[in-house]
């Protein structure tokens, strides 16, 4: 049944305070709640409806009376009691088996210790509850369990009081002061140690931070522990936000289906995202580990004092958390071309797994209008889309305004669930601005197109700038309205410098004679008209991204190479060279399709050498900035390396992935011919001898010398062989050992098998590293279906682990497109046989895997063919979750 935003309505009964008992054993569960609720004088209806699955019913008390199968009814997962009086105390006892729940979703146990993850809709896995986040109380949780199985029992808030048991258990009760809806509920319990540290807020106010995690894991924990002090500092500067807990605690656990978790004060982790020393993390990692810790430690703001009043509300604290932590992140680098270079990360995830989903099935808004599982709407657009929305504000506003408006929320909205249309209220109300259009980037799904045209004249000297807007149709939306889309534009003068703007009518002084000025686009078509302009100038378009559009420009190569070399805004620079570097790769991808149709292997060669013939101006603009070592190396790196195979496939009429990946490789090996000597030197420059260090600037050199290497080991030949020889047994880092072994199982080095096993042998009892091992092959140009089956044998090998599961199947099936596409349609059987067995172990991953056929209808007919039978097969499936049945019916439908 399919859930509409249009219908929600005020809950019938609010909860004051929720009191929990939990007798945990893995096998069964009792959980004793006693819910004590009242009447919402907002609601008609006098109903209690809670909600609850997979429990086993044991006891129901209303006002202490317990309550006959009569009086109650209960099906499809609601239990409802009509008629109820205005004060009611609910007194309610379950069963649940946390060791066969492999859904991740409740109460569950990963290797022999307890876990919960609530959000969305899992507390009713757990007991019988109003589970929804516009109900907010005080929880006071005590748990019981055997002592020396599970010396640890955590859940949120303070621990009021612990002790001993007979039968060797033991209790401890904890309590949560603050009101908290259902989803952030949370109780970790078993045999884990911490790393601890007092730490001093700037109000001189101490609280003490913990990282749980399991035995044996404390020498990887420090880097967390920073990232986490590194948050509570930021927030207190940047937003003036406190942590308002004594005592904040973060658990990392192996089996878990997402990130990680805000639960208040008890956030709970993917190992992946904890976990980290130089043996074992790369300096991605590093990254990632900062950047989940930061997005977990704000939702304590964004998120649980201010939540969301429904799920369809959900970016409303997953956008404005993104934008958070990604600020951080590029705070915590702290140069501009830090912040730059993060910038272009977020916008590759952005337009390599966002731009697709909004152009696919399973298109929504940043603010859906319907679901059948929430599960399935934990999205990019949610996520990232949400965030550039959230950015817009700050474009538009500007730091201060943006921070008043941020300001304006919390007063307002404290301890309360609001709605996106409150955010937007609260920066709108603060800056004074009516902002009533820009709406629309929460209720209209699709990636706006816009255009540019420009007009110089000389005589008057102005410079005219049409931008047009549109955007495509999406799934239930078949015209769309214009966007309030903000434009950052420069001009660059033949020197390559910024020209002062000032639009025509504009007084001098003021915004004029900024070198970069926000365009509002409005209309579905806008002229403006900058004055005094001496000379033809050179645009730089939609500067740092300042909105979540495709552009479309008429830019020469050879502007482009002068906006490669030039420009002030770091983002377009890179930007400029991306495109060039595009225009290659779409003429190359052709190249090989009439090659294919011609049919002989000679013209594949020659048309590829044809095509390749404006590669050269590519390798020219390469190498300028490979060789500027005034330029940050994270920054070169960046520059040279080339659009993904996936963001390629988007920007093609027909998606030919093999033609593809033939046309991307052979510019690859093109460069790396051309460039040999520059990627030689700048390899052997960008070395950082000594002890491992994380930081941006030495992961910046290792990045750089890493991509030098991945495009030396395109030649295939002895010296890049050695190269990456010697760098595997030399590593002294996960960063340099990956990338590598990478290196080798690409190329015919005769090493590399051995390298391969070494590698396994070596972090055999690191789950996280066995995960790198696997991807890596997944990943790799040989990796052909017939391989990938043989990895599903290997003893290491589990669809139960998520993380596991998507290092070997999803790698393969979203990361290797032109051996997933293989022509015999042999990968989407493969495809099919994985979403079949997930789906029956744990739906919510399943249905991600289930998204990897979203664009079949792009592809070509017989390739088409393929995979509408493999989603047939997997629909034809007797018990599918609603989870996939979601996807898939989606995915089927016209
Ligand atoms: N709120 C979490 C985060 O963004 C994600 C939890 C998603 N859980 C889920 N079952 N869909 O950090
Ligand atoms: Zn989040």
């Amino acid at each position: 049944p399919t859930i509409y935003r249009k219908d929600y309505t005020v809950p019938a009964f609010l909860v004051d305070t929720v009191e929990m008992g939990f007798d945990l054993d893995p096998a069964a569960t009792r959980i004793a709640t006693r819910i004590v609720m009242r009447h919402n004088p907002d609601s008609a209806s006098n109903e209690i409806v809670l909600f609850g699955e997979e429990l086993e019913l044991v006891q129901l008390r209303l006002n202490g009376k317990q309550l006959k199968p009569s009086q109650y009814q209960l099906e499809s997962g609601k239990l409802r009691i009509a008629a109820a009086p205005a004060k009611v105390t609910l007194e309610i006892e379950t069963l649940t088996k946390p060791e066969s729940n492999t859904s991740l979703m409740g109460l569950y146990v990963s290797n022999g210790n307890f876990f919960t993850q609530c959000e969305a809709e899992g507390f009713r896995k757990i007991t019988y509850f109003p589970d929804r986040p516009d109900v907010m109380a005080k929880y006071t949780v005590m748990l019981r369990a055997d002592k020396k199985k599970y010396p640890v029992l955590l859940s949120n808030g303070n621990l009021i009081e612990e002790g001993d048991l007979e039968d060797g258990r033991h209790y401890a009760k904890w309590e949560d002061p603050f009101k908290k809806p259902s989803y952030l509920f949370a109780l970790v319990a078993g045999n884990l140690v911490c790393q601890e540290e007092k730490y001093t807020l700037q109000s001189g106010r101490e609280v003490l931070l913990q990282v749980w995690v399991e035995q044996g894991n404390l020498d990887k924990t420090q880097h967390a522990m920073d990232s986490l002090k590194n948050s509570i500092r930021w927030d207190e500067e940047r937003f003036g936000l406190e942590l308002d807990l004594d005592r904040f605690m973060i658990v990392a656990v192996g089996d878990f289906n997402m990130g990680a978790m805000e639960n208040k004060g008890l956030n709970i982790f993917n190992t992946k995202f904890v976990l980290a020393n130089s043996r074992i993390a790369t300096d991605i990692d590093y990254a990632n580990i900062e950047a989940v810790v930061g997005h977990e430690y704000f939702h304590n703001w964004t998120g649980n004092r201010v939540t969301c009043r429904d799920w369809f509300q959900l970016s409303l604290k997953e956008g404005l958390t993104v934008f958070r932590d990604q600020e951080f992140s590029a705070d915590m680098v702290g140069t501009d071309s830090g912040r730059a270079v993060k910038r272009i990360d977020d916008v590759r995830v952005l337009r390599q797994a966002q731009f697709p989903e909004d152009a696919g099935p399973m298109a929504h808004s940043v603010r859906p209008d319907a679901y059948v599982e929430i599960n399935n709407f934990y999205t990019v657009t949610i996520y990232e889309k949400g965030a550039e929305v959230v950015r817009m504000y700050q474009t538009l506003f500007g730091r201060d305004g943006f921070r008043k408006g941020m300001d304006l929320y919390f007063k307002r909205h404290d301890g309360q669930a609001v709605a996106c249309d409150d955010f937007r209220a609260a920066m709108v109300d603060a800056n004074g601005r009516d902002l009533t259009q820009f709406e629309r980037w929460y209720s209209q799904a699709g990636t706006p197109r816009v255009q540019v045209k420009t007009q110089y004249d000389a005589a008057k000297q102005t410079y005219e700038l049409t931008l047009s807007q549109t955007c495509p149709p999406t799934p239930g939306q078949s015209k769309k309205l214009p966007f309030h889309i903000p434009v950052a534009v420069g001009l660059l003068d033949s020197s390559g410098r910024d020209l002062p703007l000032r639009l025509q009518g504009e007084a001098k002084g003021k915004a004029s004679g900024e070198t970069t000025r926000v365009l509002e686009l409005t209309k579905a078509q806008q002229t403006f008209r900058f004055v005094d302009i001496a000379e033809q100038p050179v645009p730089s378009i939609l500067r740092n991204f300042s909105a979540p559009v495709v552009l479309d420009i008429d830019y020469t190569d050879a502007e482009l190479a002068f906006l490669l070399a030039h420009d002030s805004d770091s983002f377009n620079r890179w930007e400029a060279g991306q495109r060039l570097a595009t225009r290659s790769l779409l003429a190359l991808t052709a190249a090989v399709q009439d090659a294919a149709q011609a049919g002989h292997a000679v013209t594949l060669e020659s048309a590829l050498n044809n095509a390749a013939s404006n590669s050269e101006a590519l390798g020219q603009a390469f190498a300028l900035i490979l060789n500027d070592t005034t330029l940050d190396a994270a920054f070169r790196e960046q520059a040279l390396t080339l659009p993904s195979e996936a963001l390629l496939a988007e920007q093609t009429e027909v998606i030919d992935p093999q033609a593809i990946h033939q046309a991307r490789q052979y510019l690859r090996s093109t460069l790396a011919q051309a460039l040999n000597a520059d990627l030689t030197a700048a390899y052997h420059a960008n070395q950082s001898p000594g002890a491992y260090s994380p930081d941006a600037h030495a992961a910046g050199k290792r990045a750089l010398k890493n991509v030098a290497l991945s495009y030396l080991i395109q030649g295939d030949d002895a010296t890049a062989h050695t190269l990456a020889q010697q760098q595997y047994d030399n590593a002294n880092n996960m960063t340099d050992r990956v990338a590598a072994l990478t290196a080798l199982i690409n190329s015919s080095a005769p090493g590399k098998a051995a390298a391969l096993e070494q590698f396994y042998k070596d972090f055999e009892n690191e789950a996280l590293v066995i995960d790198k091992w696997f991807a890596l092959q997944a990943g790799a140009h040989t990796a052909n279906v017939a391989a990938i089956r043989a990895l599903l044998e290997h003893p290491a090998f589990t669809l139960k682990n998520p993380n596991r599961a998507r290092s070997l199947i999803f790698s393969f099936c979203n990361g290797n497109p032109a051996n997933f596409h293989a022509a015999d349609g042999s990968g989407y059987a493969f495809w099919a046989d994985q979403v079949i067995a997930l789906n029956g172990v744990n739906p919510q991953v399943a249905a991600r895997l289930a998204r990897s056929l979203d664009r079949w209808r792009k592809y070509a007919p017989a390739l088409q063919e393929k995979m509408r039978s493999a989603l047939q097969r997997v629909a034809a499936e007797p018990h599918l979750s609603k989870d996939v049945l979601e996807v898939i019916s989606k995915a089927l439908a016209n």
